[in-house]
Protein backbone atom coordinates (compact mmCIF):
# COMPACT_ATOMS: atom_id res chain seq x y z
CA UNK A 1 0.00 0.00 0.00
CA UNK A 2 3.00 2.40 0.54
CA UNK A 3 3.50 2.48 -2.88
CA UNK A 4 0.46 4.67 -3.57
CA UNK A 5 1.40 7.16 -1.59
CA UNK A 6 2.93 9.85 -2.98
CA UNK A 7 6.20 11.47 -1.20
CA UNK A 8 5.63 13.97 0.95
CA UNK A 9 6.75 16.79 -1.00
CA UNK A 10 4.57 16.15 -3.35
CA UNK A 11 2.46 19.31 -2.07
CA UNK A 12 5.82 21.24 -2.40
CA UNK A 13 4.86 24.00 -4.42
CA UNK A 14 8.28 25.00 -4.77
CA UNK A 15 9.71 21.94 -5.81
CA UNK A 16 11.68 22.41 -9.44
CA UNK A 17 9.97 18.92 -11.14
CA UNK A 18 12.55 18.53 -14.07
CA UNK A 19 15.25 17.96 -10.70
CA UNK A 20 13.04 15.20 -9.09
CA UNK A 21 13.21 12.87 -12.64
CA UNK A 22 16.40 10.34 -11.83
CA UNK A 23 15.48 9.47 -15.75
CA UNK A 24 18.84 6.98 -16.17
CA UNK A 25 16.98 4.01 -18.28
CA UNK A 26 18.69 1.04 -20.70
CA UNK A 27 17.18 0.45 -24.13
CA UNK A 28 16.90 -3.79 -23.90
CA UNK A 29 16.58 -5.67 -27.28
CA UNK A 30 15.20 -8.68 -26.26
CA UNK A 31 12.88 -11.06 -27.87
CA UNK A 32 9.70 -13.17 -26.31
CA UNK A 33 8.29 -16.15 -28.15
CA UNK A 34 4.76 -16.88 -28.46
CA UNK A 35 4.59 -20.20 -29.78
CA UNK A 36 1.65 -22.19 -29.91
CA UNK A 37 2.59 -24.13 -26.24
CA UNK A 38 1.64 -21.00 -24.58
CA UNK A 39 -1.58 -21.75 -23.16
CA UNK A 40 -4.58 -20.45 -24.15
CA UNK A 41 -5.94 -19.05 -21.33
CA UNK A 42 -2.25 -18.92 -19.82
CA UNK A 43 -3.41 -16.64 -16.52
CA UNK A 44 -4.11 -19.36 -14.05
CA UNK A 45 -6.77 -20.87 -16.88
CA UNK A 46 -8.92 -17.82 -16.21
CA UNK A 47 -10.43 -16.81 -19.41
CA UNK A 48 -11.97 -13.46 -18.86
CA UNK A 49 -8.68 -12.30 -16.97
CA UNK A 50 -6.68 -13.60 -19.65
CA UNK A 51 -8.44 -11.83 -22.33
CA UNK A 52 -8.50 -8.81 -20.33
CA UNK A 53 -4.43 -9.18 -20.13
CA UNK A 54 -4.89 -9.66 -24.31
CA UNK A 55 -7.16 -6.90 -24.61
CA UNK A 56 -4.79 -4.21 -23.25
CA UNK A 57 -1.90 -5.81 -25.50
CA UNK A 58 -4.24 -5.42 -28.87
CA UNK A 59 -3.62 -1.41 -27.84
CA UNK A 60 -0.43 -1.39 -27.91
CA UNK A 61 1.00 -1.21 -31.33
CA UNK A 62 -0.66 1.31 -32.19
CA UNK A 63 -1.23 3.45 -29.21
CA UNK A 64 2.93 3.54 -28.50
CA UNK A 65 3.22 4.68 -32.31
CA UNK A 66 1.23 7.18 -31.67
CA UNK A 67 3.09 7.85 -28.39
CA UNK A 68 6.69 8.10 -30.41
CA UNK A 69 4.97 10.40 -33.23
CA UNK A 70 3.64 12.72 -31.14
CA UNK A 71 6.47 13.11 -28.86
CA UNK A 72 8.98 13.38 -31.93
CA UNK A 73 6.68 16.35 -33.18
CA UNK A 74 8.31 18.58 -30.19
CA UNK A 75 11.78 17.28 -30.91
CA UNK A 76 13.00 20.59 -31.65
CA UNK A 77 11.66 22.10 -28.43
CA UNK A 78 14.34 20.28 -26.10
CA UNK A 79 17.14 20.39 -28.83
CA UNK A 80 19.20 22.71 -25.70
CA UNK A 81 18.81 19.84 -23.56
CA UNK A 82 21.25 17.12 -23.99
CA UNK A 83 19.99 14.87 -20.99
CA UNK A 84 16.42 15.27 -22.09
CA UNK A 85 17.13 14.63 -26.01
CA UNK A 86 18.56 11.34 -24.92
CA UNK A 87 15.83 10.28 -22.93
CA UNK A 88 13.63 11.03 -25.88
CA UNK A 89 15.47 8.27 -28.10
CA UNK A 90 15.76 6.37 -25.23
CA UNK A 91 11.84 6.09 -24.70
CA UNK A 92 11.25 5.94 -28.53
CA UNK A 93 13.35 2.84 -28.82
CA UNK A 94 11.50 1.27 -25.94
CA UNK A 95 8.56 2.23 -26.92
CA UNK A 96 9.35 0.90 -30.76
CA UNK A 97 10.63 -2.37 -29.00
CA UNK A 98 7.47 -2.58 -26.92
CA UNK A 99 5.52 -2.13 -30.05
CA UNK A 100 7.33 -5.28 -32.00
CA UNK A 101 7.09 -7.70 -29.25
CA UNK A 102 3.30 -6.82 -28.67
CA UNK A 103 2.53 -7.44 -32.26
CA UNK A 104 4.25 -10.87 -31.95
CA UNK A 105 2.38 -11.34 -29.05
CA UNK A 106 -1.18 -9.84 -30.85
CA UNK A 107 -0.02 -12.54 -34.04
CA UNK A 108 -0.44 -15.10 -31.13
CA UNK A 109 -3.94 -13.60 -30.45
CA UNK A 110 -4.49 -13.75 -34.46
CA UNK A 111 -4.16 -17.34 -34.18
CA UNK A 112 -6.69 -17.45 -31.35
CA UNK A 113 -8.97 -16.06 -33.63
CA UNK A 114 -9.19 -12.78 -31.93
CA UNK A 115 -10.03 -10.13 -34.55
CA UNK A 116 -6.80 -7.72 -33.77
CA UNK A 117 -7.09 -6.04 -37.10
CA UNK A 118 -10.70 -5.17 -36.19
CA UNK A 119 -9.73 -4.04 -33.23
CA UNK A 120 -6.85 -1.48 -34.53
CA UNK A 121 -9.22 -0.12 -37.14
CA UNK A 122 -11.37 0.97 -34.29
CA UNK A 123 -8.08 2.08 -32.05
CA UNK A 124 -6.88 4.39 -35.18
CA UNK A 125 -10.06 5.95 -35.26
CA UNK A 126 -9.59 7.00 -31.87
CA UNK A 127 -6.04 7.87 -32.56
CA UNK A 128 -7.32 10.77 -34.98
CA UNK A 129 -9.66 12.31 -32.74
CA UNK A 130 -6.85 14.64 -31.58
CA UNK A 131 -7.33 16.57 -35.10
CA UNK A 132 -10.70 17.77 -34.21
CA UNK A 133 -8.54 19.72 -31.74
CA UNK A 134 -7.47 21.69 -35.26
CA UNK A 135 -4.14 23.82 -34.84
CA UNK A 136 -3.67 22.31 -31.19
CA UNK A 137 -3.86 19.08 -32.43
CA UNK A 138 -0.46 18.32 -31.64
CA UNK A 139 -0.67 19.69 -28.47
CA UNK A 140 -3.80 17.63 -27.73
CA UNK A 141 -1.61 14.84 -29.32
CA UNK A 142 0.88 15.10 -26.55
CA UNK A 143 -1.19 15.20 -23.57
CA UNK A 144 -3.17 12.50 -24.88
CA UNK A 145 0.05 10.82 -24.59
CA UNK A 146 1.34 11.86 -21.14
CA UNK A 147 -1.86 10.82 -19.82
CA UNK A 148 -1.76 7.67 -21.61
CA UNK A 149 1.54 7.40 -20.23
CA UNK A 150 0.46 7.97 -16.61
CA UNK A 151 -1.89 5.34 -16.88
CA UNK A 152 0.97 2.94 -18.27
CA UNK A 153 3.16 3.91 -15.32
CA UNK A 154 0.61 3.38 -12.95
CA UNK A 155 -0.11 -0.33 -14.36
CA UNK A 156 3.12 -0.97 -14.35
CA UNK A 157 3.92 0.22 -10.97
CA UNK A 158 0.50 -1.70 -10.15
CA UNK A 159 2.20 -5.51 -11.47
CA UNK A 160 5.47 -4.46 -9.86
CA UNK A 161 4.49 -3.49 -6.39
CA UNK A 162 4.87 -6.59 -3.84
CA UNK A 163 1.41 -6.28 -1.97
CA UNK A 164 -0.38 -7.12 -5.65
CA UNK A 165 -0.24 -10.39 -6.95
CA UNK A 166 -0.81 -9.54 -10.74
CA UNK A 167 1.23 -12.43 -12.24
CA UNK A 168 0.74 -15.18 -9.77
CA UNK A 169 -0.35 -18.00 -11.90
CA UNK A 170 0.46 -17.23 -15.04
CA UNK A 171 2.53 -19.07 -17.47
CA UNK A 172 5.78 -17.58 -16.52
CA UNK A 173 6.85 -16.34 -20.63
CA UNK A 174 3.84 -13.85 -20.09
CA UNK A 175 4.37 -12.80 -17.29
CA UNK A 176 7.92 -12.13 -18.22
CA UNK A 177 6.72 -9.77 -21.27
CA UNK A 178 4.31 -7.64 -18.80
CA UNK A 179 6.62 -7.33 -16.36
CA UNK A 180 9.55 -6.01 -18.73
CA UNK A 181 6.64 -3.60 -20.09
CA UNK A 182 5.39 -2.65 -16.47
CA UNK A 183 9.09 -2.04 -15.59
CA UNK A 184 10.01 0.14 -18.90
CA UNK A 185 6.74 2.31 -18.50
CA UNK A 186 7.45 3.06 -14.98
CA UNK A 187 11.68 3.84 -16.07
CA UNK A 188 10.45 6.15 -18.54
CA UNK A 189 7.29 7.32 -17.65
CA UNK A 190 8.39 11.20 -17.18
CA UNK A 191 9.87 11.48 -20.55
CA UNK A 192 6.60 12.49 -22.13
CA UNK A 193 5.72 14.87 -19.22
CA UNK A 194 8.80 16.80 -19.79
CA UNK A 195 8.98 17.52 -23.56
CA UNK A 196 5.43 18.26 -22.79
CA UNK A 197 6.15 21.30 -20.21
CA UNK A 198 9.39 22.08 -21.81
CA UNK A 199 8.12 22.85 -25.20
CA UNK A 200 5.58 24.89 -23.37
CA UNK A 201 2.51 23.03 -22.59
CA UNK A 202 -0.13 24.61 -19.80
CA UNK A 203 -2.12 22.98 -16.76
CA UNK A 204 -5.88 23.33 -18.78
CA UNK A 205 -5.01 21.47 -21.41
CA UNK A 206 -3.09 18.92 -19.52
CA UNK A 207 -6.11 18.36 -17.36
CA UNK A 208 -8.97 18.38 -19.61
CA UNK A 209 -7.55 15.57 -22.27
CA UNK A 210 -6.37 13.67 -19.33
CA UNK A 211 -10.30 13.58 -18.12
CA UNK A 212 -11.34 12.86 -21.77
CA UNK A 213 -8.27 10.55 -22.39
CA UNK A 214 -9.23 8.64 -19.19
CA UNK A 215 -13.32 7.80 -20.41
CA UNK A 216 -12.11 6.82 -23.69
CA UNK A 217 -9.58 4.15 -23.08
CA UNK A 218 -11.45 2.74 -20.02
CA UNK A 219 -14.78 3.10 -22.24
CA UNK A 220 -13.07 1.30 -25.32
CA UNK A 221 -11.57 -1.16 -22.79
CA UNK A 222 -14.76 -2.14 -21.94
CA UNK A 223 -16.00 -2.87 -25.13
CA UNK A 224 -12.65 -4.64 -26.60
CA UNK A 225 -13.10 -6.85 -23.38
CA UNK A 226 -16.93 -7.66 -24.96
CA UNK A 227 -15.75 -8.01 -28.33
CA UNK A 228 -12.84 -10.59 -27.65
CA UNK A 229 -14.94 -12.67 -25.10
CA UNK A 230 -17.55 -12.60 -27.46
CA UNK A 231 -15.22 -14.43 -29.93
CA UNK A 232 -14.39 -16.97 -27.22
CA UNK A 233 -18.18 -17.12 -26.70
CA UNK A 234 -18.07 -15.94 -23.44
CA UNK A 235 -20.05 -12.64 -23.35
CA UNK A 236 -23.12 -13.41 -21.91
CA UNK A 237 -21.16 -15.53 -19.07
CA UNK A 238 -22.23 -14.05 -15.83
CA UNK A 239 -19.98 -16.48 -14.14
CA UNK A 240 -16.44 -15.56 -16.38
CA UNK A 241 -17.68 -11.68 -16.22
CA UNK A 242 -17.68 -11.85 -12.35
CA UNK A 243 -14.85 -13.99 -12.33
CA UNK A 244 -13.29 -10.47 -14.11
CA UNK A 245 -14.87 -8.30 -11.65
CA UNK A 246 -13.70 -10.52 -8.65
CA UNK A 247 -9.63 -10.62 -9.63
CA UNK A 248 -9.68 -6.71 -10.49
CA UNK A 249 -11.63 -4.89 -7.80
CA UNK A 250 -11.46 -8.03 -4.95
CA UNK A 251 -8.10 -9.53 -5.08
CA UNK A 252 -5.86 -6.61 -7.05
CA UNK A 253 -7.99 -4.15 -5.74
CA UNK A 254 -7.72 -2.24 -8.37
CA UNK A 255 -9.27 1.29 -7.27
CA UNK A 256 -6.25 1.55 -5.22
CA UNK A 257 -4.77 3.60 -8.82
CA UNK A 258 -7.76 6.39 -7.99
CA UNK A 259 -5.66 8.61 -5.92
CA UNK A 260 -2.43 8.64 -8.28
CA UNK A 261 -4.38 8.90 -11.08
CA UNK A 262 -5.98 12.07 -9.22
CA UNK A 263 -2.72 13.33 -8.56
CA UNK A 264 -2.36 14.08 -11.56
CA UNK A 265 -4.73 17.26 -11.86
CA UNK A 266 -2.20 19.17 -9.66
CA UNK A 267 -0.67 22.05 -10.88
CA UNK A 268 2.21 20.84 -9.58
CA UNK A 269 2.36 17.17 -10.56
CA UNK A 270 5.54 15.60 -11.76
CA UNK A 271 5.01 11.58 -12.53
CA UNK A 272 7.96 10.93 -10.27
CA UNK A 273 6.41 12.21 -7.32
CA UNK A 274 5.55 8.45 -7.09
CA UNK A 275 8.50 6.87 -6.84
CA UNK A 276 9.59 3.25 -8.74
CA UNK A 277 13.08 3.28 -8.26
CA UNK A 278 13.35 0.64 -5.32
CA UNK A 279 10.71 -1.81 -7.46
CA UNK A 280 12.73 -1.40 -10.88
CA UNK A 281 16.10 -1.74 -8.76
CA UNK A 282 14.26 -5.37 -7.54
CA UNK A 283 13.05 -6.20 -11.55
CA UNK A 284 16.54 -5.37 -12.65
CA UNK A 285 18.01 -7.79 -9.68
CA UNK A 286 15.50 -10.75 -10.22
CA UNK A 287 14.24 -10.33 -13.56
CA UNK A 288 16.15 -8.46 -15.72
CA UNK A 289 18.89 -10.99 -16.39
CA UNK A 290 16.76 -13.42 -17.49
CA UNK A 291 15.13 -12.44 -20.43
CA UNK A 292 16.48 -13.40 -23.83
CA UNK A 293 18.66 -10.86 -25.51
CA UNK A 294 18.83 -10.98 -29.42
CA UNK A 295 21.95 -11.69 -30.52
CA UNK A 296 22.60 -9.58 -33.13
CA UNK A 297 21.94 -6.01 -33.18
CA UNK A 298 18.46 -4.93 -34.90
CA UNK A 299 17.30 -1.70 -36.30
CA UNK A 300 14.01 -0.32 -34.67
CA UNK A 301 12.03 2.00 -36.63
CA UNK A 302 9.05 2.86 -35.47
CA UNK A 303 6.73 3.12 -38.83
CA UNK A 304 5.35 6.95 -38.13
CA UNK A 305 5.95 10.18 -40.20
CA UNK A 306 8.37 12.19 -39.08
CA UNK A 307 10.29 9.04 -38.26
CA UNK A 308 12.17 9.39 -35.08
CA UNK A 309 16.10 8.78 -34.95
CA UNK A 310 16.84 5.17 -36.22
CA UNK A 311 17.65 3.13 -33.03
CA UNK A 312 20.43 0.42 -33.94
CA UNK A 313 19.80 -1.68 -30.65
CA UNK A 314 22.72 -4.23 -29.75
CA UNK A 315 21.19 -6.06 -26.90
CA UNK A 316 21.41 -3.59 -24.20
CA UNK A 317 22.38 -0.41 -24.29
CA UNK A 318 24.61 1.44 -21.98
CA UNK A 319 22.08 3.77 -19.68
CA UNK A 320 21.71 6.89 -20.78
FE1 LIG B 1 5.32 0.76 -23.88
FE1 LIG C 1 5.36 4.31 -22.43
Amino acid sequence: MSHYRLQHHFWNMGAKMSESSPAKFSVRDVAFDFDDTVPRYWHSQRRAVTIFFNNLSTVFPLGERFFIKSVAHYRAAVEDDEQLRAEVRAFTSQEAIHTREHEAYNDMLRRHGVDVDGIERGVARLLRLPRLAGPLRHRVSLSATTALEHWTALLGHFVLADDTRVLDGADPRLAAIWRWHAAEECEHKAVAFDVYTRSGGGYLVRALVMLMTTMIFWARILQQQWMIMRSDGIAWSFAQWRDLARFLFVEQRILRLVPPWLAYFSPWFHPWQLDDSALLERWREEHAGGLRYRKRATRVRARVEPTPEPAPLPGELSPV
